[in-house]
């Protein structure tokens, strides 16, 4: 399957998807997005999706090209243009295999350049598909390393970090900080020092058998996966708190991983240069990986090695 773009309604080539440049999600991230995943050819979780994109959209005052609606039949529409011819990739994690990856993007729009929103006169409305290509089987197995980086997630009070935006300046550089010392994800604390989440994904810490993750409050993106792992966690009869927590939380943690759409529940085995919970994913991450693959469909999870 080759990338499809779909931009304003019309499915184009990806060479000629293009924007204007005064686009103001180019200008200034003046822009909404979700990223979203398929099991067996079908979104995933798509209505907690929309009603997320359009929360964004809300929080920021924007007034997207689409509703929920049109957004679905276009995504739809469009992965039905993209269906089949696969390559066959031997690394991926089994639940991943013919897979869609789906990013939709709702921009302010064009105008005259200026920081007023008032200035944005068409918005725009694009769905990219492509093949996903998630974290390789090996990284379920293994886990990954992650580290915190130096800079800091904004301030509730600047952009409100509930909304999924296109001002995405300080993840940038946190996965920069993070792949500079061979990491995989950057995990960003608050101007108070207490964890917040991924660079794009939320982080969840297991200690004496308790399942703990920040709190919304801490400043986070409610993560669609989050909110499923904490269902699961709950079905699980296991002890969940949402609490706010420390760097040496993560530290002293039995078990930690990291959770987003693209990487469902992926074991942390390393942070900075120390390991966790002996370098091996962990029982319960493995347990948690098991229900959600049972609910996602496909394969179980890989098996963990302690
Ligand atoms: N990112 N926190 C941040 C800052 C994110 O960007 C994401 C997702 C998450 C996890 O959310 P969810 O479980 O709904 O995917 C948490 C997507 C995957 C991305 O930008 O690629």
């Amino acid at each position: 399957m080759r990338t499809l773009v779909n931009l304003d309604g019309s499915l184009v080539a990806p060479a000629e998807a293009k924007i204007s440049v005064f686009d103001r999600g180019f200008l200034y991230g003046d822009s909404v997005y979700e990223v979203i995943r398929t099991y067996g050819g079908r979104p995933f979780e798509l209505p907690a999706h929309l009603a997320r994109l359009a929360h964004s959209a809300s929080r920021i005052g924007l007034a997207p090209r689409w509703d929920a609606e049109r957004t679905t039949a276009e995504i739809e529409r469009t992965l039905a243009a993209g269906r089949g011819g696969d390559a066959s990739d031997p690394d991926a994690a089994p639940w991943n295999r013919g897979e869609r990856y789906i990013r939709v993007v709702m921009t302010r729009g064009a105008g005259e350049i200026g920081l007023d929103p008032a200035l944005a006169v068409d918005p725009v409305a694009v769905v990219i598909v492509q093949p996903l290509s998630g974290p390789p089987a090996r990284a379920y197995a293994e886990g990954i390393g992650a580290v915190i980086v130096g800079v800091r997630r904004a301030s509730p009070q600047a952009v409100d970090p509930s909304a999924k935006t296109g001002a995405h300046l300080a993840h940038v550089l946190a996965v920069r900080e993070a792949r500079a010392i061979g990491a995989q994800e950057g995990l960003l604390l608050d101007d108070a020092g207490f964890v917040t989440e991924g660079s794009s994904s939320n982080v969840f810490a297991v200690s004496e058998g308790r399942v703990c993750t920040p709190p919304l409050a801490a400043g986070i993106l409610e993560g669609v996966t989050r909110a499923v792992v904490l269902r699961l966690a709950r079905a699980e009869g296991l002890p969940v708190d949402e609490v706010p927590l420390r760097p040496e939380n993560l530290e002293r943690a039995d078990e930690l991983f990291i959770t987003s759409t693209v990487r469902e529940i992926l074991p942390v085995t390393r942070l900075g240069d120390g390991a966790v919970g002996g370098g091996r994913p962990g029982p319960i991450t493995y347990r948690l990986h098991q229900a959600f693959r049972r609910i996602a469909g496909g394969p179980v999870g890989l098996r963990a090695r302690r």
